[in-house]
């Protein structure tokens, strides 16, 4: 039994440890957080996932477990990492080590994340669910020997959106990283790329060549929105970030040299019946789609019955009604990927390996999501083989992160 620890308890972990009850050969031993611990490891002793105790700090929670997670935010990335680092040195034997997506804010955070983590030569996974959902993985199989005689896809186009983050912190790009092209534009240009991989090569084999993008502040800087924002602590007169991006990436074959493209688009403002997560895949000959919003279940309810609904979030992630014709998803968090991510680094740390994707794949998304607000910011298509550039992006930090969005987004 490997023993998890969770540092963060807040929407993701919560996530995690539902996924965590369709896992084998794992009990879900610490849980570390300010907010939202002892619920959690309270949820978890009710699921017969072990004996789970609430950690004070990260040294502590180290020494009691095998894996250690960071499902904390973005901006307590790096600490939390020293710590474990610190732990580990003090003699904490810890089998694996777990980030959610992003890596981090930059690609200095990200160097950091991925040097610490070679460094203490603890098998590593980076957590992007979306490689792993089983309608992605699936499809891939299924057309793995159309792929081989027709060749590979060469257009693929992927979205995440929903109607805005749920904690405050995810909307102040200086501790978020950004808007939404930080948030969840690392989600679709990873899986883009590896809609366009060819099977059986790894999710980073494709090199990248050149990037577009276009960022917008479309919904959240006009009244009454803007405001809704300022109740909840956040201030977009001052300090807004994109709610729109749109990405386009040039891919190369490194062995055949054909060339490919991926779109990614995300958006805070998808006023529509939750998170839809959209994939699509285009190849000589084949195509597959897939759409998270499509479900065999569904619900109605009526105004008269609507206020019996206690937490219509239950039902889909992000849903934005409690009343009329609703959609159901039972089991998000195999829908999403996350029980296959977990398989993944669970068997991957078993034998003392990394998982699919480690800290240094996380580290290269992040240099492609900052090159995507580089080219945002320069107006301008970024090219990806000139070495200038890539040393450039070493220690770029977008304006919009840096708080001076106000200066290249536009609002009404
Ligand atoms: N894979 C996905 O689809 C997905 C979905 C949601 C969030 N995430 C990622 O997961 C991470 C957490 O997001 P969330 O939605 O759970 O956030 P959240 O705000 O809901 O929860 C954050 C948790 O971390 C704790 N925390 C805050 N500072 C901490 C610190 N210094 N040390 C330890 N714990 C600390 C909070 O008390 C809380 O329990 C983010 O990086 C986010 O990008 C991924």
């Amino acid at each position: 039994m490997l023993k998890i620890g969770m540092i963060g308890a807040g929407f993701v972990a919560g996530f995690h440890e539902r996924a965590l009850c369709s896992v084998r050969g794992v009990e879900l031993s610490g849980v570390c957080a300010p907010e939202g611990a002892e619920a959690l490891a309270k949820r978890s002793l009710k699921d017969g996932l072990g004996n789970t105790k609430v950690y004070d700090d990260v040294a502590d929670i180290c020494n009691a477990v095998d894996v250690v997670c960071i499902f904390a935010p973005n901006y307590a990335r790096l600490e939390i990492m020293r710590n474990i680092a610190k732990a580990v040195e003090n003699g904490a034997e810890i089998k694996g080590i777990i980030c959610e997506k992003p890596m981090a804010r930059n690609l200095q955070e990200a160097d950091v994340m991925a040097r610490m983590a070679k460094a203490l030569h603890i098998p590593n996974a980076y957590f992007e669910n979306q490689l792993h959902m089983p309608c992605v993985v699936e499809a891939r199989n299924q057309l793995s020997a159309v792929e081989k005689s027709m060749g590979a896809v060469h257009l693929s186009r992927s979205a995440e959106e929903h109607g805005g983050p749920h904690e405050p912190w995810f909307w102040d790009p200086t501790r978020q990283g950004g808007g939404v092209c930080c948030d969840m534009g690392c989600h679709s240009i990873a899986v883009g790329m590896y809609t366009l991989t060819p099977s059986g090569k790894a999710p980073d084999y494709l090199t990248p060549v050149s990037i577009t993008a276009n960022m917008a502040l479309l919904k959240w800087g006009k009244e009454p929105w803007i405001s809704k924002l300022k109740e909840r602590g956040v201030d977009y007169t001052q300090t807004p970030a994109e709610d729109y991006s749109n990405v386009t990436i040039e891919f190369k074959d490194p062995e055949s040299g054909i060339r490919s493209i991926s779109q990614a688009t995300n958006s805070w403002m998808y006023d529509a019946p939750g998170l839809r997560l959209l994939m699509e895949a285009f190849g000589p000959g084949y195509s597959y789609t897939v759409n998270s919003l499509e479900s065999p279940a569904g619900m109605f309810i009526s105004d008269a019955a609507a206020a019996a609904v206690a937490d219509s979030e239950l039902a889909l992630e992000k849903a934005q009604a409690t009343r009329g014709a609703l959609i159901l998803q039972p089991n998000e968090p195999d829908l999403y990927g996350y029980v296959t991510e977990w398989r993944d680094a669970i068997s991957a740390f078993e034998q003392g390996k990394d998982a699919m994707l480690n800290f240094e794949y996380g580290r290269m998304i992040t240099m492609l999501v900052m090159a995507a607000y580089m080219a945002h910011e320069k107006k301008a298509t970024i090219d990806l083989t000139d070495s200038e550039v890539l040393q450039e992006l070493e220690s770029y930090v977008p304006l919009i992160q840096q708080g001076k969005g106000a200066e290249i987004l536009f609002s009404g």
